[in-house]
Order: C-alpha cells, then structure tokens, then sequence
C-alpha cells in the first residue's frame, strides 16, 4: 500500500490539538540508525514521532524531519523531561536543550517523564510547564507514567488537565484504573511498549484473532488499542514492521475480540518501570551504566 494511501485517523485532545493515532516510538533505537529509521518511517506515511531527552537521540530525530522536506505542520513531534531536571529552575533550561538538538522553534507535545514521587517535584515542573504552554512553545502537555493519585494531585493543586498520559499499556498489562482516572478527566491515553515489546505477539488469544482476520499478531494489537480510543506509538527498526504497525485501519475486530484481548490483563505483566518508585535520573552517567549492566 503506498503511503498516501495509508489513512491514520486522528485524536482530538482536550486542548483542541489533533494528534495521529498511529506513531513512531524511538526508544532503544541505535543513535547510529535512529535518523535513518525515522526518516523511513517518514516516507511509509508516519506523521507522529515520540522521542525524549532521556533517549539521547532528539538531533537524529530532528535531522530526519529536516530532510524528510515534509511541511512542519504536517508532523507531530513529542519529547520529554528527563528525570533529573523536573523543578521550577531546570525545566525552562531543558525545554530549550530539546527544542535546539530537535531544530523546531514548537513542540507539538511536551511530557513529564516520570512522576518520581520520591522528589516531589511534579507539581511545580507542570507548573512551569504550563507557562511553556502559555507561551506558545508548545501546543499541548502532557505527562508519562503517571498513577491515578498523581493525575488527581496535579489537578486538584494546579487547575491544568494534562492532554495526555503516555502510560505502558499492552495485552498482558493493560492498567484499567489509570484508563478509567484518565477517561474521567478527558485526558487521552497513549500506549507505550503497546505490543509488549513483542512480548504479547505470540499469545494464543491474538495469533487465532490475527489467524481469522488475515493479519498479523501486531496488526490485531495495534487495532485493539485504536478500536479502544487509545494513541499507539509502537517501535521497530524493520520497514515491513513498521508498514503494518501502521496499516491498522482496513479491518475491524469484533466486541467479542476485544474483550478477549482486555481478559488478557495481568498484574505481573509489567515490562517498564513502577511508577511508585521509579526515581531512575536519567542523567547520561545512568543510562549508559544501566545499559551495560544489561548487556
Ligand atoms: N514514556 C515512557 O516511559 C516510555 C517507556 C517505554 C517506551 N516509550 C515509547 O514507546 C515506544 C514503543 O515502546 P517500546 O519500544 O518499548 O515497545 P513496542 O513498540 O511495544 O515493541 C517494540 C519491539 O517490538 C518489535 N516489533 C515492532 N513491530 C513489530 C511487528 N510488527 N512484529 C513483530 N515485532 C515487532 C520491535 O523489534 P524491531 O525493532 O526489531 O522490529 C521491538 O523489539 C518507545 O519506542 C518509546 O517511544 C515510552
């Protein structure tokens, strides 16, 4: 399918911005290979890229929307706060490092990262993120990871609604209640890691709805969570992957395979971090020494 042809359908957020429903997640994607996969993305027809300060990529991301030569306004780009500089005094400072290395004079979506509630600094970084929104520098904000009482606290002490919650949601560890919270206030959910990091591909409930509908495992997740109202932004550095993770829109699944798929739901089915107690700084220091443990 050629890429014009590929239609994404929209989220209107409760600030009135429209984000494609379908984007393109860069975490873990080499720094080397992130220009080059952004850039494919691009011309198979991807119109929303999601990146952070955090992944240490955001120049390559920028390149590749500069020599995609596509009209600005024809793409919606997310970043995030690292950790370490929420708090009134850092966020401002930050805000401009993200949009130099990026090249863009606006971000479409600024997010918190992480509540990390040991610090207790949410609330003052969406403060002072919010100005940015005042400003103009950004069109909407939004925050990553973050628990009902969180959503609840930010609201109730700064009157500002988030436009968005990037939480991890997939198969194996949908977070109903964070949904719900979310749900109640108008605030769109966006599904990071949503196919379990390809974890939940190979489950028996999703390969025999993928079986009858012809498409593949990944297909049949990402349409679960589209047909579910939910912003998907899944990863791949494959061009094929990433055509069908965006050819989610010619089939649609039936009420009884989504609730199939929503009975998947598991406690222990956690890839990421416990917001509850992620405080993970992500300075560069601590990504590069979390890395090589993990090798
Ligand atoms: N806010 C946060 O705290 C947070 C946390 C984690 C992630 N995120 C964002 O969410 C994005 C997506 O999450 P994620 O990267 O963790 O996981 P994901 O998108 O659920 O899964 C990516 C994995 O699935 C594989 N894959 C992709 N498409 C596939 C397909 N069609 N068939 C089979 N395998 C496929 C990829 O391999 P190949 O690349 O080899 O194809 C990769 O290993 C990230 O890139 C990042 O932008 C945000």
């Amino acid at each position: 399918m050629d890429a014009e042809f590929i239609s994404v359908p929209k989220i209107r957020l409760i600030n009135g911005v429209s984000v494609p429903q379908v984007g393109f997640g860069t975490f873990q994607i080499p720094e080397e290979s992130t220009a080059e996969a952004v850039g494919q993305a691009l011309r198979l027809g991807y119109r929303h890229i999601d990146t952070a300060a955090a992944y240490d990529n955001e120049a390559e991301v920028g390149r590749a929307i500069h020599e995609s030569g596509l009209d600005r306004s024809d793409i919606f780009v997310a970043t995030k706060l690292r950790n370490l500089d929420q708090g009134t005094d850092s966020v401002l400072d930050a805000f401009d490092a993200s949009r130099r290395a990026l090249g863009l004079e606006v971000i479409d979506l600024y997010l918190i990262h992480w509540p990390v509630p040991c610090h207790d600094r949410y609330v003052e970084t969406w403060q002072a993120m919010s100005g940015l929104l005042d400003s103009g520098a950004v069109r909407a904000i939004g925050v990553c990871n973050f628990l009902p009482e969180h959503l609840e606290r930010l609201v109730a002490e700064t009157g500002v609604v988030p436009a968005v919650d990037q939480v991890e949601v997939h198969p194996a560890f949908s977070q109903p209640d964070v949904r719900e919270a979310a749900r109640l206030r108008g605030i769109a959910v966006e599904a990071y890691s949503p196919l379990g990091r390809g974890g939940d591909l190979a489950n028996p409930v999703v390969t025999s709805i993928a079986q009858s509908h012809g498409v593949t495992p990944a297909q049949v997740v990402l349409r679960w969570h589209v047909q579910s109202g939910r912003i998907v932004i899944p990863k791949s550095v494959h061009p094929d992957r990433m055509r069908q993770n965006l050819e989610v829109t010619g089939f649609e699944l039936s009420a009884y395979d989504l609730s199939a798929i929503d009975a998947l739901d598991n406690v222990s089915g956690r890839i990421g971090g416990d917001p509850e107690i992620f405080d993970f700084s992500q300075s560069r220091e601590d990504i590069t020494a979390r890395n090589e443990t993990r090798q």
